[in-house]
This record gives structure tokens, sequence and C-alpha cells, in this order.
């Protein structure tokens, strides 16, 4: 089944808040590559103004991005050619953590679309092959039975045509921690031209 991170990483010294790197510190908050990825609210603008919103699986994080993986043929991938932008929200709740954070999104390059892939679990390799318009409409015994006969007849899969990656260069970044014996604290990172500027905020 699709299954989701649930593990954390490590933080910074209370000191280092305000100057450490904000795409550093978002990947030590991150699990390591072993482990399952997280989570991550993905909101993008619909095409009649309202936001809209759904869960994706964060694939990793650069110096400059945050990364996810989907089918060309999903709305958010026709939202995201109308506007290219996109908030996300990650929360991790068993350490009182969330991050939010907004920017500009282009596509993923080619090369790292395979190697994604063949990370994903088994049932999302074969969600990306076999969820489509055609299957949607079939009864569920039908369904069931497609799959495992593609299960059974594809041990091995590559990504299909439809796989495809995109990139959210991110500008800004709200780090929330909780604190079980005092009140929550957030730190708020905005990029400037050639870095970044922070500050601390309630709630
Ligand atoms: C735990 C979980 C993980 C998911 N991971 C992804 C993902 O990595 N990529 C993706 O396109 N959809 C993923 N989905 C499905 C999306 O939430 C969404 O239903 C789908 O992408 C269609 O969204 P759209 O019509 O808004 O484009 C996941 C759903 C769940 C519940």
């Amino acid at each position: 089944m699709i299954t989701s991170g649930t593990r954390f990483g490590s933080d910074c010294d209370t000191d280092d808040q305000l100057s450490i790197d904000p795409m550093t510190l978002l990947r030590r908050w991150l699990p390591g590559p072993d482990d399952p990825p997280p989570l991550m609210a993905l909101a993008t603008c619909g095409r009649d103004g309202y936001p809209r919103v759904r869960h994706v699986l964060l694939s990793e994080a650069d110096d400059t991005a945050v990364y996810f993986h989907t089918d060309t043929r999903s709305s958010k991938v026709a939202e995201l050619a109308d506007r290219p932008r996109a908030s996300i929200a990650i929360a991790w709740p068993e350490v009182g953590r969330q991050l939010v954070a907004h920017g500009d999104v282009h596509r993923a390059p080619d090369d790292a679309l395979r190697q994604t892939y063949s990370r994903r679990s088994r049932y999302l390799q074969l969600l990306a092959w076999l969820n489509d318009e055609q299957l949607v409409g079939l009864s569920a015994g039908e369904r069931r039975r497609r799959w495992a006969r593609f299960d059974e007849t594809h041990p091995h899969l590559d990504a299909p045509a439809t796989w495809t990656g995109f990139g959210i260069a991110l500008r800004e970044l709200t780090f929330w921690r909780g604190d079980p014996d005092g009140p929550s604290q957030r730190v708020r990172f905005v990029r400037t031209a050639d870095d970044w500027k922070s500050e601390v905020l309630p709630g």
C-alpha cells in the first residue's frame, strides 16, 4: 500500500536557528535516504482561483528546491502549467515540528526520473502504470484482475512516459517548533537577492 515516512531527522542548536541556511535545516529535518519519504501537503492554484491541496511524497531536497513526482495527466500538472507556483506543508507531530514553505515550480531534470521511480514501493510503481481513466471506470473485480495480471506479467518496471517530476525552488520557509514546557515558536526565512532574511515569530 501507499506508505509515508513518520521518521524525522535532527535539528540545529537554538543559537544557530536564525543564521543557519534554511535548506540545510530542512534537509536535517527530513528522514534519511533509506527511510520512507515523508508526506507533503502540496497546494497549487486552481483554474477557478480556489487553492487545491493534496498529499504527495517528497522525493528529495537539495540546496534550492524540494522535489516531488507525479502523473503528467493529473490536475496538479495542468494547474502548474498555468501558474508555476506552489505551497507545501509537512508536519512531524511526534516531535512537534512543522515546515510550511512556498516557491516557484520547474520541471525536475529527466535524469533523476528513473532513479526516483526505482526507489518507489512496488505498489506505487504499479499505480504509476495502471491508475488511469480507463481503469477507474471498471468494476472493482475487473480492476483487481487487471492489476493482478499486470503485476504478474511485469516483474521489473521502468518509469512510464507519464511519470514526471517537479522542483519547488523555495523562496520562503517557516519552521514551527513545539515545546512541551512552553509556547511554540516559529522561525521564518525569506529569500533575498543573495541570502536569506530570518526572524522569530510567535505561534
Ligand atoms: C500517502 C499518499 C501518498 C501519495 N503520494 C503521491 C505522489 O507522490 N505523487 C502523486 O502524484 N500523488 C500522490 N498521492 C495521490 C495524491 O494525493 C492525489 O490524489 C493525486 O496525485 C491526484 O491529485 P490531483 O488530481 O490534485 O493532481 C498520494 C496519496 C497518498 C494518500
